[in-house]
């Protein structure tokens, strides 16, 4: 009978059909998609710290609703997330201690710090930009929660990256230190950003399987190019430099060349040891245990209202 469940699997799978929460599937299937989907849904909410730091110090009101709205946006992805990891039997509750005790990750690219007000723009641009170019082809990946999660996610990203590219141009057109610090801000993002897609393809164990399965749909190497190819345009029209040396139009390839990231950095950062680790964790724990009473009384309360209808 597995034999023939396993064959119906493999063939919707074959047929870019989209594999639902009540249809059967490998058991290794439903724990990739646990692991990157809880994974993906942490980054959502994590990535709320470094421009939360900034919501109390935007520079005006205009400033300070746009971002107050993007930080939002980021805590109900992180909720579309968990509720397309619940569909595969897990608990949200079980993931947060997963991720409060370190045997969970989350994106790498939120452990870097966020110095000036620049930084928010370039996050926007940059960071929220490679999430468009790793998560527009997600929203055809094969197990149908996640993939409807994407496309609700994907329409969102993009406000946020124009807000930034928009808040960079303003800087970009004002004084010589504003246009100093947008500099300064792509200088220290544009690697984190190149390594957010993960190892080098060689060195990607689980990019192959999940490609089978149809849920990755490109591998870590060829989001990066795509997102390079995207940006470079729009560094030039915003008068920034990328900081690689080596960074170089192919035209035999019809792409941009580019230098070797810092894996070993890379690997110290998903290793725990990235500039903010520990405080983006702490702080996470801090807002879990803080809200404890929040839970409780929920539970007692949806308690209450079921023995009242007893
Ligand atoms: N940060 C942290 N861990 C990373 C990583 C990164 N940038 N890149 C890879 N890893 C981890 C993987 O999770 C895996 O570890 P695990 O097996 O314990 O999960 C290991 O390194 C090997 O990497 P692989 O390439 O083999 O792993 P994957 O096939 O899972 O690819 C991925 C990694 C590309 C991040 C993939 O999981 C993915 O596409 N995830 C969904 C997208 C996502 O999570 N984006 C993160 C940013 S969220 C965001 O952008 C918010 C936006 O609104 C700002």
């Amino acid at each position: 009978a597995d034999e023939a469940l396993q064959a119906e699997f493999d063939a919707r799978i074959a047929a870019n059909q989209r594999v639902e929460p009540r249809d059967w599937m490998p058991e290794a299937y439903r724990r990739t998609l646990v692991r990157q989907v809880s994974q993906h849904a942490h980054s959502e909410i994590i990535g709320m710290q470094p421009e939360g730091d900034w919501i109390a110090s935007a520079p005006s009101l205009r400033r300070k609703a746009i971002l107050l709205a993007k930080v939002q946006d980021e805590a109900g992805h992180g909720l579309y997330l968990y509720a397309a990891a619940e569909t595969l039997g897990v608990d949200r509750d079980d993931l947060t201690e997963r991720l409060i005790e370190g045997r969970q990750k989350y994106s790498s690219i939120f452990n870097y710090p966020s110095l000036s007000y620049a930084d928010v723009g370039v996050i926007g641009w940059l960071v929220d930009g490679a999430a468009i170019c790793n998560q527009v082809p997600l929203c055809r990946t094969s197990f149908g929660p996640y993939a409807r999660a994407m496309v609700r996610i994907c329409k969102e990203e993009s406000f946020h990256q124009r807000q930034g590219y928009e808040l960079l141009m303003r800087m970009m057109e004002g004084t010589e230190g504003q246009r100093r610090m947008v500099q300064d801000a792509v200088d220290r993002w544009w690697w984190p950003s190149l390594m957010m897609f993960g190892p080098p393809d060689a060195e990607s164990p689980n990019t192959q399987q999940s490609m089978t399965w149809g849920i990755k749909i490109d591998t870590n190497d060829d989001l990066r190019q795509r997102f390079v190819d995207m940006t470079v345009p729009q560094a030039e029209r915003l008068g920034v430099t990328l900081p690689d040396p080596d960074l170089v139009w192919n035209a035999e390839r019809g792409h941009h060349d580019f230098g070797t990231p810092d894996w070993d950095e890379l690997k110290q950062v998903i290793k725990g040891d990235g500039p903010k680790n520990a405080e983006r964790v702490s702080r996470r724990r801090a807002a879990h245990e803080k809200g404890a009473w929040v839970r409780e009384a929920a539970t007692a309360y949806a308690r209450k209202q079921q023995e009242a209808t007893v």
